[in-house]
């Protein structure tokens, strides 16, 4: 399939405008879009069968205000419509690893469980959407956390500050697939201080501020979804899972390599890598810099100029574009991304393929009716270091192998060693308690570690030495060795998703202060999806 770049317009999400609060009903469901490709004899658009919210993928951008609560009914409408059959998932399940419809004998006849997770949400654990809330079309089949969702609609409070959040599928076992389908979409949260920023032209606004999600997917020839499957289908078994994935093209908001046409001025442009295992070390053709004003949960204190930007699946990043230069007149700018895959010990990608993301014309005439932005030395007065009043809990991220001797890397405890998703809880947190949170990579990969419900602030990175037994993978003999460090500026912002680097010890400080179970866990989606996720419960006693 050979496609041309630059040559589509970057799409722009419909938007659901819950501002001004309200509940409203999303039917995730099958349909055709054109992302982009062409056919490589006839040149004309070739469309591909995707999942989506309300028809798009991706989904709409749902815009939240502060303390303005909203209600969603997330609909599973994955059936056919004249015939009311659910439908089978557009790529191969994988039955050898936990997932969702495991213990159903049968299991296709019930179609593909979803649930949604609004990712960054502060929210309740009965909506947060987990990997077991799940529900079939036509609720036939539902996860043992599924509470909220059919009569009552999940709740987001929205009690927190101006962020960009998303939202995505998370049904265990097949989240990488569901996403991978199109079931990812913004949710940018607003609030008075952020919306004084943008009326005084300090930020970007309205037309200058947008989404960007960056993903990588394969395709067939005959422009459908390609997933590499080992495809050994024997009866009810197959096998899909790998142990990282990483497609050919670099889709953003759904086209393949798009282009977006600016104004000489300021851009915002709220960045998520919404990628299974690719992570992206964004710069700018022809040298340009840009300027970092958020990571994942809200601005940073203060701007800060940067010539390139690493981001690991799951995290988002907010940066500003000054396109004003003369010397960018008529230019095309090339956002390109030279990351390794997997990162940052493998091979460099294809600086012809995925080593480009999208590009930006200049070639628009300035609309002098909005002034042009100013961005101000401080973004935020400051941000209050948490206190810690909890414990310290040493965590473990470990490679181990699955019982078809796979590699598996997997999460657990420093003294307890390697434990699966399903064994017991091992993290019982006080309510309102603030914890630090160590996470010791044992393996030789970086893992993008993502807690549920809370934000937290980075402590500092430091390598490490021990003993990790090959078996239990218990880690024994903890030698600190380099330096408590922090790598990059944005790591004084508040974050949600964050790398943890091989061989080091990463520290994270969180308050928890909703009662509930939830999850943390690799945002790799093929890591998580493959055991390495992990409950936590907070609650009142915390025991
Ligand atoms: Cu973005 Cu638990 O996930
Ligand atoms: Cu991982």
């Amino acid at each position: 399939l050979s496609q041309p770049r630059f040559v589509n317009p970057l799409p722009v999400p419909p938007v659901i405008d819950g501002s001004n609060g309200g509940t409203f009903t999303v039917s995730i469901s099958q349909f055709y879009q054109d992302l982009g490709l062409r056919n490589p004899i006839t040149g004309t658009p070739m469309l591909t069968p995707v999942w989506g919210y309300n028809g798009t993928y991706p989904g709409p951008t749902i815009v939240a205000r502060k303390n303005v609560p909203l209600h969603f009914f997330w609909n599973n409408n994955l059936y056919d419509p004249s015939t009311l059959q659910p439908l089978p998932h557009l790529l191969p399940i994988d039955t050898t690893i936990e997932w969702a419809l495991m213990n159903e004998a049968g299991w296709r006849q019930y179609g593909v469980p979803t649930v949604t997770h609004l990712h960054g949400g502060h929210t309740e654990a009965a909506s947060d959407g987990g990997p077991l809330a799940w529900n079939t079309p036509f609720f036939t089949k539902k996860g043992p956390d599924f509470i909220k969702g059919q009569n009552e609609p999940y709740t987001y409070n929205n009690d927190q500050d101006a962020a960009t959040l998303w939202y995505h599928d998370h049904a265990l076992g097949i989240t990488r697939l569901n996403v991978y389908a199109g079931l990812a979409g913004f949710y940018v949260l607003t609030d008075d201080y952020e919306q004084q920023l943008k009326t005084q032209h300090k930020l970007p606004a309205d037309a200058y501020d947008m989404g960007l999600v960056i993903q990588d997917r394969m395709f067939t020839n005959d422009g459908k979804l390609f997933y590499p499957a080992d495809l050994e289908e024997q009866g009810e078994i197959s096998t899909s899972i790998l142990p990282e994935f990483f497609g050919d093209f670099i889709l953003v908001n759904g086209k393949a390599w798009p282009v977006l046409d600016v104004e000489p001025r300021q851009y915002l442009f709220r960045i998520l890598n919404g990628s299974d295992s690719r992570f992206y070390n964004l710069f700018l053709s022809g040298n340009n810099t840009f300027t970092r004003v958020g990571s994942d949960q809200g601005l940073l204190p203060s701007p800060v100029p940067v010539n390139q930007m690493l981001i690991g699946p799951g995290e988002r990043t907010e940066i500003i574009i000054d396109f004003a230069n003369p010397s960018l007149q008529g230019q095309t700018i090339i956002l390109r991304n030279n990351a390794k895959t997997p990162y940052r010990a493998g091979k460099p990608n294809d600086p012809r393929t995925t080593g480009q993301i999208m590009a930006f014309r200049v070639n628009k005439t300035l609309n002098t009716s909005i002034p042009l932005s100013i961005l101000p030395a401080r973004l935020l007065p400051s941000i209050a270091p948490l206190v810690q009043n909890g414990p310290v809990r040493k965590l473990l991220l470990a490679e181990g192998e699955d019982r078809f001797e796979r590699i598996e890397p997997i999460l657990g405890t420093v003294d307890g060693g390697a434990m699966d998703f399903d064994e017991p809880v091992t993290e019982n947190i006080k309510l309102n308690d603030t914890e630090i949170w160590e996470f010791y990579n044992t393996t030789v990969d970086e893992h993008p570690i993502h807690l549920h419900l809370v934000k937290f602030q980075v402590l500092s990175h430091q390598k490490f030495t021990g003993d990790l037994d090959p078996v239990t993978k218990k880690l024994t003999n903890i030698r600190l060795t380099g330096q408590p460090q922090l790598y990059n500026l944005d790591e004084k912002g508040w974050k949600d998703t964050h790398i943890v680097p091989a061989g080091e010890v990463t520290r994270v400080i969180a308050k928890f202060d909703r009662p509930g179970k939830y999850v943390w866990h690799c945002h790799i989606l093929s890591h998580e999806d493959h055991d390495m996720m992990r409950p936590f419960i907070v609650s009142d006693t915390g025991d």
